[in-house]
């Protein structure tokens, strides 16, 4: 499964960068808006940051020739951008022609599996299944992200399966467990994905033997 970083905070990029496990970045206009910086220049050091990775950047228009234009702004700014864009009726229009013209997409605000069949027959490259904000309305925001991963798998679409709106720990493991293709999330929970009290414990213990006896390894 793909790991991206939910933000627009380029030092929180950095930070996960620099693990070497990042496969890309998604930023949304919230995030981006909450960076304090200019949308271009955040994207554009999102992007160097992460040269090999995706980086989802938000058209905001919501008519369609609008919509267009921005996107052919934003993915012109780097090669790895890919154009992030809503799931409204000409963002579905949007996404077949920018398809067409090998534009790769990401189709947010994504809830259910009708909405991602749309996007997937547009030709989505990444669809934004969203399930921390169906859980805070009591309903299991999974069950949509299991069912448009078995729809992907049975008529063979390319798009793959985006976890987006990740809270915790936990849905990181549904989503694995859901064979989603890729998982963003907040830094917060990539860095809580490192912790296990047995580990803090056991190398505490290995640490303390292994000083008792005096050893070294370097010479
Ligand atoms: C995904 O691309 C979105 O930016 C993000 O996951 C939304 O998360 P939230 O519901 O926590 O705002």
């Amino acid at each position: 499964m793909k790991l991206f970083v939910d933000t627009g905070d380029v030092k929180e990029v950095a930070r996960a960068a620099e693990w070497g496990i990042l496969d890309g970045v998604t930023t949304n206009p919230t995030l981006i808006a909450k960076s304090g910086r200019g949308f271009k220049e955040t994207v554009l050091e999102i992007c160097s940051l992460v040269p090999n990775g995706d980086i989802s950047a938000e058209v905001v228009a919501t008519d369609y020739d609008a919509m267009l234009a921005e996107a052919l702004e934003v993915s012109s700014w780097a090669e790895n951008i890919v154009v992030k864009v809503p799931l409204i009726e000409p963002g579905i229009r949007l996404v077949s022609e920018l398809t067409r013209r090998d534009i790769r997409t990401n189709v947010t605000l994504v809830f259910t599996v009708g909405q991602a069949l749309l996007a997937a027959k547009a030709g989505a490259t990444y669809i934004s299944n969203f399930v921390g904000r169906v859980d805070d309305l009591s309903t299991d925001g999974m069950e949509a992200v299991r069912d448009t991963v078995t729809m992907v798998d049975t008529y063979g679409f390319e798009s793959q399966v985006l976890v987006a709106s990740v809270r915790h720990p936990l849905h990181v493991l549904q989503a694995i467990q859901a064979g989603a293709h890729v998982s963003t999330m907040p830094l917060k929970v990539i860095e809580q994905l490192f912790g296990h009290p047995l580990t803090e414990a056991g190398l505490k213990r290995f640490l303390d033997d292994w000083n008792k006896a005096g050893l070294s390894i370097l010479p």
